[in-house]
């Protein structure tokens, strides 16, 4: 396993400024980003190559370059296509423009399937397409003991119906990864196309999406020490046949259907980057590595009495985050008294919204989150758990 321990050399905003005083545990809400991504964005805009595509001139073809580029480092990344890779501001941003296209092959009678553990960005776009046009959204409801969405939990409501599943590549809130193969195998089965919210799984797995066999996969960079961007892998075929909704003059074919207006280049040289730094590091050694981590903090919080964490007690089938509460306490009030010790944690729903009332939680106070990121250290570790200590006294 490569040695992860000089990394945080690597992060200017851990390493450096107010960032060195901070355990940062908020990855999951959005990470530190790497030196090579920092610096391929201002280089981008220092470089002279700002321009726009499909030009006679020679930054012109830099621009083209770049989405060629990014879009081949990306394909690796998540073993996808490259041909595919949609650019855009946020998975938010890019799921709205994606079911609005949907949306205008659907009607009443047709059936979408989400989850409750998904991130609402993969829920309200459906539930905005079914208030439209009629279609009904059927929410698959995950375990509440387990906090883990059961593969029959989805495929019961898959039917005759059923146009489009929704599910999550791994839960926010929670971690668990779901076996999203198998949900692809029987929606494809009944005719039914998949959506893999994979803004959570990214930074924490391998990814091969041609195994995972979906029609279109989301992720954002600023999840993987990237820049704040979505990138959304549609199908080729399938980005061709869509009826999106663009300008007269957008192109007719590929990724460009789905982008509205110029991208973003200098995001675009920083994906660049972030991938290239994630393939390097490889993702099987980030992973073992920030289970290390993991271990500790789960066993660490399982250790103070008046924490309950919620969801799964253990690490398997899960990226490293989690939540938790203390006894007695608002989850704003722990955060803010881990604030004060310079531990950076989530607290609230983050927008994981089905899922909090299944967890037994308040819909809108949530839990407290932590989540592992590459950088994170046992010393990180420690000083939410002592500082954890001290509070639970
Ligand atoms: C699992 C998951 N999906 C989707 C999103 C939305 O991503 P974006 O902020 O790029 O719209 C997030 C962001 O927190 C997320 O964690």
């Amino acid at each position: 396993m490569t040695d992860l321990s000089d990394i945080r050399s690597r992060f200017p905003g851990i390493v450096g400024g107010i960032g060195a005083r901070w355990a940062r545990f908020d990855g999951p809400g959005g990470t530190q980003v790497v030196d090579a991504a920092i610096e391929a964005a201002a280089e981008w805009q220092r470089s002279g190559r700002n321009a726009n595509s499909h030009g006679a001139f020679a930054a012109a073809d830099a621009c083209d370059a770049l989405v060629e580029r990014t879009s081949e480092v990306m394909g690796r990344l998540l073993g996808a296509d490259p041909g595919g890779m949609v650019f855009g501001p946020s998975t938010t941003a890019n799921m709205m423009a994606l079911t609005r296209a949907i949306g205008r092959g659907l009607g009443s009678g047709d059936e979408i399937v989400c989850t409750t553990l998904d991130h609402d960005s993969n829920v309200s776009p459906w539930l905005l397409l079914s208030e439209d046009t009629g279609a009904t959204v059927r929410m698959a409801a995950f375990d509440s003991d387990s906090g883990r969405l059961e593969v029959e939990a989805v495929t019961s409501l898959i039917g005759p119906s059923t146009r489009w599943v929704a599910v999550t590549g791994s839960s926010n809130a929670v971690g668990t990864i779901p076996d999203v193969a198998a949900v692809v195998e029987a929606a494809h089965e009944a005719g039914a196309r998949v959506v893999v919210d994979g803004v959570h799984l990214t930074p924490h797995r391998s990814v091969d999406v041609t195994t995972l066999g979906c029609d279109v996969y989301t992720t954002s960079s600023y999840k993987w020490y990237g820049p704040h961007a979505g990138i959304m892998w549609v199908e080729p075929g399938l980005l061709d046949e869509l009826d999106v909704y663009t300008g007269r003059a957008a192109p007719q074919r590929g990724p460009g259907r789905l982008q509205y207006g110029t991208p973003s280049w200098e995001a675009l040289a920083g994906i660049e980057a972030a991938a290239h730094f994630l393939l390097s590091v490889g993702m099987d050694d980030v992973a073992a590595s920030e289970a290390v981590r993991f271990g500790r903090l789960l066993d660490g919080l399982h250790a103070i009495d008046r924490v309950r964490v919620v969801g799964p007690p253990d690490a398997a089938d899960r990226a490293p985050t989690l939540m938790f509460e203390v006894s007695g306490l608002t989850p704003a009030t722990v955060a803010e008294h881990l604030a004060r010790q310079h531990v950076a944690v989530w607290d609230g729903h983050n927008y994981a919204v089905d899922a909090m009332v299944p967890l037994g939680l308040d819909a809108e106070a949530g839990a407290v989150r932590a989540g592992i990121s590459i950088y994170t250290t046992d010393e990180d570790v420690d000083r939410l758990l002592y500082g954890l200590a001290g509070l639970a006294a």
